[in-house]
């Protein structure tokens, strides 16, 4: 027998001792569900003999440095790096008492066959996190749960967590969990002032936000369903289709420089007037040499990208890309929002950065509440891309792009503290 020490923000403490199949947890982004799961998984596992874990993101590869990496810190955390082994090819994690943890994902039909297949080597899976649940579509979703079944050992149970930001409350997940009552359902709503553990700067960015942008921070910041009153595009549709470069009258990428914001990349075939986008790298906190050395696309084909950036123009040329930067005028952010508009655009579903953007981008509102032609500079980097990647074929003048002005506040905020508890728990 072996104590171990936790720390839990309080808001989840009631899913901790919940029966439901379904546990729904909506919450803004920095709120602690993604802890609070890995650490809640951490310590069923050790104690219900019989239970089997499966991780899913949309695309299989996510779960390293998502679920997988959680799930990892929260047995250092907890101090039991000693019950369990790591396993990366497959991606597994084992307890010593058979318990067993596997990854999976539903990009496309071989990972969702995988997915109906996969088996734990003792017993049933009774447990799935999806994470970032937003991600997956409904016919995913049911693919899932119908993995979940069969009569399971006395006192074991199946459930199922989501966790996931809000995005538009046109969503399945909203109408599916949220807008009728079932009693197979928790759903559950964190935010970043329940997580104790959140830190100053994070804070910080997200008071601001209030001010800055309050429709985006009813979302980011209050974990709301967002309104879809207001959102830029509503002209999109998100399909598979036939990728072939035949299928397309041109190609074109374009790509929108980050660190801390993401570095946006999209291939984007255009077909008939139409859109398509077939491809997106998307990534956080990856520097420019990271990212070209996993970009295996054809390097003929022209990147426009973000012109602030020369160095990082001049990085891609030097690696044999056809990288150019896009010209820049006033009112070229409209042009471009207004050429887009004017079209269907095709995405592809793992395109998740540009989903989650395109969701979400909206227009800013004045002071009365009313809408303006101003797009909130917040969650605009893949949306620049898809901008970029048009700049060709807007007619008119060469293309330019011009980042909506960036307003300098001051602020200060006092953080306060959320609660949490500290438990000891009993590892039999
Ligand atoms: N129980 C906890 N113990 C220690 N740190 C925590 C805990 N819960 C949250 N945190 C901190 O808060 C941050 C945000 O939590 P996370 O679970 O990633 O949020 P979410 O998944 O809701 O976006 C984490 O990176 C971690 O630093
Ligand atoms: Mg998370």
């Amino acid at each position: 027998m072996k104590t171990v020490n936790l720390k839990r923000n309080k808001i989840f403490a009631p899913l901790w001792s919940a029966k439901q199949r379904y546990i729904v947890m909506l919450g803004s982004a920095g709120s602690g569900k993604s802890v609070d799961t890995a650490q809640f998984y951490i310590t069923r596992l050790l104690n219900d003999v019989g239970r089997n874990l499966l991780c899913v993101r949309k695309i299989s590869q996510s779960n390293v440095n998502s679920t997988y990496n959680e799930l990892k810190k929260a047995i250092y955390r907890l101090g039991v790096s000693d019950l369990f082994t790591f396993k990366s090819v497959p991606l597994q994690i084992d307890c010593v008492n058979g318990n067993q943890i596997i990854f999976g994902g539903m990009n496309d039909d071989g990972q969702r066959e995988k997915l109906k297949s996969i088996t734990a080597s003792k017993g049933n899976i009774t447990d799935v996190w999806i994470e970032e649940a937003t991600e997956i579509t409904q016919a995913d979703f049911e693919i899932i749960d119908d993995r979940l079944r069969g009569i399971l050992p006395d006192g074991l149970f199946y459930q199922i967590r989501l966790t996931f930001n809000p995005v538009s409350s046109s969503h399945w997940i909203k109408k599916v969990f949220f807008d009728r009552a079932d009693k197979n359902v928790l759903t559950h709503k964190s935010t970043y002032r329940d997580n104790a553990f959140c830190d100053t700067a994070y804070y910080n960015r997200m008071e601001r936000r209030k001010i800055t942008d309050p429709e985006g921070y009813k979302i980011y910041g209050l974990g709301e369903w967002g309104e879809t009153n207001g959102l830029i595009f509503s002209n999109f549709i998100i399909e598979d289709f036939n990728t072939d470069d035949e299928n397309f009258d041109h190609i074109r990428y374009g790509q929108d420089f980050g660190f801390n914001h993401a570095n946006a990349l999209l291939d984007v075939g255009f077909k008939d007037g139409d859109v398509f986008v077939r491809r997106e790298i998307y990534d956080r906190e990856k520097t420019t040499d990271d990212i070209i050395s996993f970009c295996n696309w054809n390097k003929n084909v022209p990147m426009y990208c973000d012109s602030a950036e020369p160095d990082r123009i001049t990085m891609w040329q030097r690696s044999g890309f056809n990288a150019l930067g896009v010209k820049k005028y006033p009112g070229s952010v409209s042009a471009s929002i207004d050429w887009l508009k004017g079209r269907k655009i095709h995405i592809r579903p793992e395109c998740v950065g540009t989903i989650s953007e395109i969701n979400q981008w909206r227009w800013r509102k004045d002071s009365n509440g009313d809408i303006t032609d101003i797009p909130v500079p917040f969650g605009d980097d893949a949306m620049s891309a898809l901008r970029y990647a048009c700049c060709e074929f807007i007619v008119g003048e060469p293309l330019p792009f011009s980042k909506p002005k960036r307003k300098i506040y001051n602020f200060s905020f006092e953080k306060p503290i959320a609660d949490y508890d500290k438990e000891e728990i009993v590892i039999l």
